[in-house]
């Protein structure tokens, strides 16, 4: 059999290509989309360096993320390398899995423990000190319950108030708003080179990252010489301890993956949220639906567990966020051998980039891709006028969501490299709306209209601002 090979993938190339491709960097998720829309499922993508191949089928995103996984490596990664070098984020191999494990069961533990109670204590607190007439900033909302979230289940109780006196938030977000999305994809001699070019603004940001990791070891310290009673219940002090897993784990990998772990959790979750509440101020038969769910959170935290179980209106409401802003956009991989995909055969070293943002937006698998539409997550939504076989422009129903292939839709990315805190997430998400929607009802302000922008997460490019009215 002859294969295909590189130079036969269809896309655009070429140095004006090349250019228009930086020049709406911060716009790369919808650029990466016209190209899968012109060009196909495999796709190039112009970006200096080694060869980058877009794929948009589930299944081939599939081949790459899980079923063949060990013949990728992670691509651009060297800027989270320098970070936190022994954080899971960064890390591969038998260095990744032995972070994992200890990970996995330490949030496990935690999640079992403390964060049903947790995250309704947080979600009300954060809730609170609101007025009738009020204009909340939706996103900077969500950023305080997170990350109180966070600092809650990294530090033991007595210890939270440490992290959130001493994490400097702005730091944060300029540390995430600093990395593009067309920077991600270029070679590491041009990402040095493009420092260089801005050597006092990168000066700033490694200043800041300096900063942040100090403030987290430094508090790390302080927490480790506190004595704390009952069973832990905090990552920190589960990590320290070791478990079954393994021995405690040492300082080093101890910071890198408390940092990991509130750069992952902390901004994508809040991001999700402020563009699930931001979508439901403008569907007012959303919002009552949420509100009546709202109103059946229980004050006891073990009963919200069944509540997060029969509440569909919040589930579909959240879903359909992710799917429409899904935080993590998109995730890249180099081959580590020549790799097989179809009828073509690509050389080692290629890149082949895939995006929950052009996944997602595809009318295949969600008709009608840029309407907020929890109703496509409901039971009987195939069955829906939107989103029937007349909306997806193919003629054919899309598939219900039970037979949707499972890489048509992967907020959460897949394969040994799975997201850590969806369950944490699914809890937060779903109390939080069920918390501010039994409450109030959003109205938005006239003339905001935030749009995404792609970093190495997905920040509104202005406040997403609505008016609080009560219930
Ligand atoms: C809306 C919320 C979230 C989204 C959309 C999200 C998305 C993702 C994605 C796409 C990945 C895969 C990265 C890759 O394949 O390279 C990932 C990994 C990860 N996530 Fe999340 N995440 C969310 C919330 C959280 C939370 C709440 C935590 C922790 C409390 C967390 C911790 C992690 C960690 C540690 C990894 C790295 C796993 C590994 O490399 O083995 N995430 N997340």
């Amino acid at each position: 059999m002859t294969f295909r090979r590189l130079s036969d993938v269809p896309g655009p190339t070429g140095l004006a290509a090349q250019y228009s491709l930086f020049r709406r960097r911060l716009e790369m998720g919808e650029v990466l989309r016209e190209i899968s829309q012109q060009h196909g499922d495999v796709a190039r993508v112009p970006i200096l360096g080694a060869p980058k191949v877009l794929l948009s089928h589930p299944e081939d995103i599939q081949e790459v993320l899980a079923t063949k996984a060990a013949a990728f490596r992670l691509f651009s990664q060297n800027l989270l390398r320098k970070l936190f070098p022994w954080g899971v984020v960064a890390t591969e191999g038998p260095v990744h899995d032995e972070n994992r494990a200890h990970l996995v069961l330490a949030m496990r533990k935690v999640l079992s423990r403390r964060v049903p109670e947790l995250t309704l204590r947080k979600c009300r607190q954060g809730l609170s000190s609101f007025q009738e007439g009020q204009v909340v900033d939706l996103y900077e909302l969500t950023r305080q319950v997170t990350l109180a979230m966070s600092a809650a289940m990294l530090f033991p109780s007595e210890a939270e108030h440490l992290l959130l006196g001493q994490i400097d938030q702005e730091a944060f977000l300029r540390i995430v708003s600093n990395v593009n999305g067309w920077f991600l994809g270029i070679p590491t001699t041009l990402q040095k080179l493009v420092l260089l070019a801005q050597l006092p603004h990168t000066l700033k940001i490694m200043r800041l990252r300096r900063r942040v990791k100090g403030q987290l070891r430094e508090t790390i310290q302080k927490v480790q010489a506190m004595k704390t009673g009952g069973p832990p219940a905090d990552v920190l002090t589960l990590l320290t301890e070791g478990s079954e897993v393994g021995g405690p784990m040492p300082a080093e990998f101890l910071t890198d993956n408390l940092m990991n772990l509130l750069l992952a959790g902390y901004e994508t979750t809040a991001n999700v949220m402020a563009w699930a509440m931001w979508e439901a101020a403008h569907r007012e038969e959303v919002q009552t639906h949420l509100a009546r769910e709202g109103s059946r959170l229980s004050p006891d935290p073990e009963q919200n567990i069944e509540w997060i179980n029969n509440s569909p209106w919040t589930d579909a409401t959240i879903q359909e966020a992710l799917r429409m802003y899904p935080s993590g956009w998109a995730l890249a991989r180099q081959s580590l051998f020549e790799f097989r995909l179809r009828d073509y055969l690509f050389e080692r070293g290629t890149v082949f980039i895939t995006s929950q943002w052009v996944t997602h937006r595809d009318t295949r698998w969600f008709p009608q891709p840029g309407r907020f539409l929890p109703e496509r997550w409901l039971d009987g939504s195939s069955q829906l006028a939107e989103t029937s076989a007349a909306a997806t422009g193919t003629g054919e129903d899309p598939p219900p969501r039970e037979k949707r292939h499972p890489f048509a839709f992967f907020p959460f990315g897949g394969g040994k490299r799975f997201c850590l805190g969806k369950a944490i997430f699914d809890f937060e998400g779903a109390l939080l709306l069920g918390s501010l929607f039994r409450e109030w009802r959003l109205e938005p302000v006239e003339g905001c209209h935030p749009r995404p922008r792609f970093y190495a997460t997905m920040l509104p490019d202005r406040q997403p601002l609505v008016v609080l009215r009560r219930r």
